[in-house]
């Protein structure tokens, strides 16, 4: 390893240019355990590998893509930075180039919900193998919850981090059992009005303004289809309202 990796800003400089490790990425890479051999599933860039092994988080990485072009960019890095002890690259689809027992934390992120919904589903026999999830979905946070909290995982930790007007979800699971009381909670975490942080609320309140102009849009569209929308959409801004502790 050498020292072109500066910390104190998290600036990454790779071949000569600089690269920020992003809030997101940041907030990912904190929630794995100390000596944990993650495989990170779908790594792209591989940015969460390298900030692993070089903040001594991981000990072991083993970095996967399903596209070749992807992986290479991983697998460059590791060569210039000589970090083939520590990252090992692989290509295929979702959890399948990990073995059963392999790792001990899954990391998915920067994918659609449904999308790793599918990754998990496909590797079912697997799942009970690997002890922590990190999962952020890019979209469908509602559907990744649901598929988590009915298929034998419980949400220890749900963040909410914010670059710029872009908000991003973060979700902790391990293998357990968790009653959800109420359909909502799929959506809303509950796990959110336990944290200090508060980013939470201002990413509803941004999907509320959201809610309110698709309902603005909506409302004078007299198709039974619009109608329903518009039921759904209302009962959508009810409950953000009462979450947020405001009023029309
Ligand atoms: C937007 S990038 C996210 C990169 C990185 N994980 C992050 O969060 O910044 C999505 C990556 O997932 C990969 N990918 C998509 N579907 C996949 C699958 N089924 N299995 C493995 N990788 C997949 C893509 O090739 C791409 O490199």
């Amino acid at each position: 390893m050498n020292n072109k990796i500066r910390y104190a800003n998290l600036i990454f400089v790779i071949r000569g240019e600089k690269v920020k490790l992003t809030k997101r990425l940041n907030t990912i890479a904190d929630l794995v355990n100390r000596n944990s051999i993650v495989a990170d599933v779908g790594t792209d860039h591989g940015y969460i590998p390298k900030y692993l092994i070089e903040k001594e988080i991981a000990k072991l990485v083993i970095a996967t893509d399903i596209s070749k072009g992807s992986l290479e960019k991983t697998i460059n890095y590791i060569k210039e930075e000589d970090l083939s002890e520590y990252i090992i690259t692989r290509l295929g689809n979702g959890l399948q180039p990990i073995k059963p027992f392999e790792v001990d934390t899954v990391i998915i992120a920067g994918m659609g919900g449904l999308l790793i919904v599918d990754i998990l589903e496909e590797s079912k026999d697997k799942l009970d193998t690997y002890l922590d999830y990190i999962l952020q979905p890019m979209v469908g946070a509602d559907e990744l919850r649901k598929y988590l909290l009915n298929n034998g995982f419980k949400i220890i930790n749900d963040k909410v981090v914010r670059e710029g007007d872009k908000f991003y979800e973060i979700i902790h699971a391990i293998r357990g059992l968790e009653i959800v009381k109420n359909e909502v909670d799929y959506e809303i975490s509950p796990l959110w009005f336990e944290d200090g942080d508060k980013t939470w609320k201002e990413m509803m309140e941004s999907r509320l303004s959201i809610l309110k102009s698709v309902k603005y849009d909506l409302k004078d569209r007299d198709s039974e289809k619009s109608r329903d929308r518009l039921i759904e959409i209302n009962d959508k801004i009810k409950i953000y309202q009462e979450v947020l502790g405001v009023e029309d």
